[in-house]
């Protein structure tokens, strides 16, 4: 049931909702989550059923523009996504400033925040065209300067685009080759890459998404709103959750010490969560971590690796959901909770897992931010209940 506070407002109500728990900021026709029945569908369209039947291309196209491509517009999509790619090589001296050891996410973060600098002159976010092309930006250069992120950490030299590829086999190209020799990117890989990408497109309003929105809310440059997006996804109780998922997995290292981390996620003395557990809206399994979890299989069946993490996270999700405390906080696994096991699989360092998300996402922040311009603007402008002194008078103590 929907109440619509508004005309409470006008006489000076205002809702206390911390968190926004149940509190609606805006109206969207591009992404609905049932959390009860477990039901996530990007314009009307199942997940599973994307995961499993489109590109990530695709998707990013239904998701900004609300309707599948024709052949000719995904194929004039491609060709737009695919001659954006490039960065100004001036951000090549930017990622320099940084030192060599700094989270990927901090790199990224600042990388596109100073893109808001190149891409300024003329820029009007007013104009339709102007947004659209934005979009097409910076969905193009995400992967480039993640790859980028990663490159320069490991002290390696940075791998251009490559035209011919695909979407997610230009990706793990520029992350995986260097001068000396060219990374085959196999079809098993660059499918899981995909649908990597396809599971983490959009969710509605979560943390980052609102983030961008309220940036955006102001009228500000587009790249400037994605990178307030990136700060947000970073936390690990948002997109750092998968990172932080292996990492967990790791300290278990084998089932029989299961048990013990169950018993300090329902401790309320000791702050550890299980992490890949939980989710705000969901209160029943995340479709997409059951998509992930087949994934999971597939990828690690047929590259043919034996990763005990996975049998250790079989058994954990077994008896989590057999167990009193998750069962009655509703407590399922969610999409970062096998994520971070096909990363692995794939070769993914788990300090770029997060970057992986950012690149994934950007086609949410940039369908919702152009959702919001199309529709038109309000500023956000939460209010607060206040708590503080009431009215008292200042001593000065003749400091200067
Ligand atoms: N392990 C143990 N207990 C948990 C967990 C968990 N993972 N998640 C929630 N709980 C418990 C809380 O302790 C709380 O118990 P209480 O009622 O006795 O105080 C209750 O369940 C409700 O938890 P909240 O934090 O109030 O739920 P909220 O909706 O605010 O948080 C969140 C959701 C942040 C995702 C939480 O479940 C969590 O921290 N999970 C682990 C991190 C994680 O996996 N994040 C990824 C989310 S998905 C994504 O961003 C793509």
């Amino acid at each position: 049931q929907v109440i619509d506070v508004r005309p409470l407002i006008s006489k000076k109500y205002f809702t206390f909702d911390p968190g926004f728990t149940s509190t609606a900021s805006c109206e969207s026709k591009i992404t609905f989550i049932d959390g009860e029945k477990g039901v996530l569908l990007h314009r009307g369209f199942p997940i599973k059923e994307l995961a499993n039947h489109s590109t990530y291309l695709e998707v990013c196209y239904i998701l900004l523009y609300g309707e599948p491509p024709t052949p000719e517009q995904y194929a004039t999509f491609k060709t737009t996504i695919t001659r954006h790619t490039m960065i100004d090589d001036q951000i090549t001296h930017l990622f320099r400033g940084f030192r060599r050891d700094s989270h990927p996410m901090a790199v990224l973060c600042g990388v596109t925040g100073a893109l808001a600098a190149f891409y300024h002159n003329g820029l009007d976010v007013h104009d339709q065209n102007h947004r659209e092309l934005s979009a097409f930006r910076l969905l193009s250069k995400m992967p480039t300067m993640a790859a980028m992120c990663y490159k320069y950490s490991i002290g390696q030299p940075f791998v251009f685009p490559r035209n011919n590829l695909s979407y997610a086999a230009n990706f793990l190209n520029m992350m995986f080759s260097t001068p000396c020799e060219e990374y085959q990117v196999t079809p098993v890989l660059e499918r899981a890459m995909d649908r990597i990408l396809i599971l983490h497109a959009d969710h509605e309003q979560n943390a980052s998404t609102s983030t961008v929105r309220t940036a955006g809310s102001s009228g500000s440059n587009p790249f400037a709103c994605i990178a307030a997006g990136i700060a947000s996804l970073w936390g690990p109780s948002h997109g750092g959750a998968n990172e932080a998922c292996l990492k967990m997995l790791e300290e278990i290292g084998k089932a029989e010490n299961i048990p013990k981390f169950i018993a300090r996620a329902k401790d309320k003395n000791d702050d550890f969560r299980l992490m890949g557990f939980g989710h705000r809206v969901y209160k029943n399994y995340d479709p997409r971590a059951k998509v992930m979890k087949e994934a999971c299989d597939e990828v690690l069946n047929e590259l043919n690796i034996q990763d005990p993490l996975f049998e250790v996270a079989r058994e954990l999700e077994h008896i989590a959901l057999n167990d009193h405390y998750f069962i009655e906080k509703k407590l399922y696994p969610n999409v970062d909770f096998y994520s971070g096991l096909i990363l692995k699989a794939i070769g993914i360092p788990t300090s770029m897992f997060t970057v992986i998300f950012t690149v994934a996402r950007t086609i949410g922040w940039i369908s919702h931010w152009k959702e919001m311009h199309d529709e038109g603007l309000k500023i956000a402008r939460p209010r607060q209940l206040y708590r503080g002194y009431t009215q008292r008078a200042f001593k000065s103590q003749n400091f200067h």
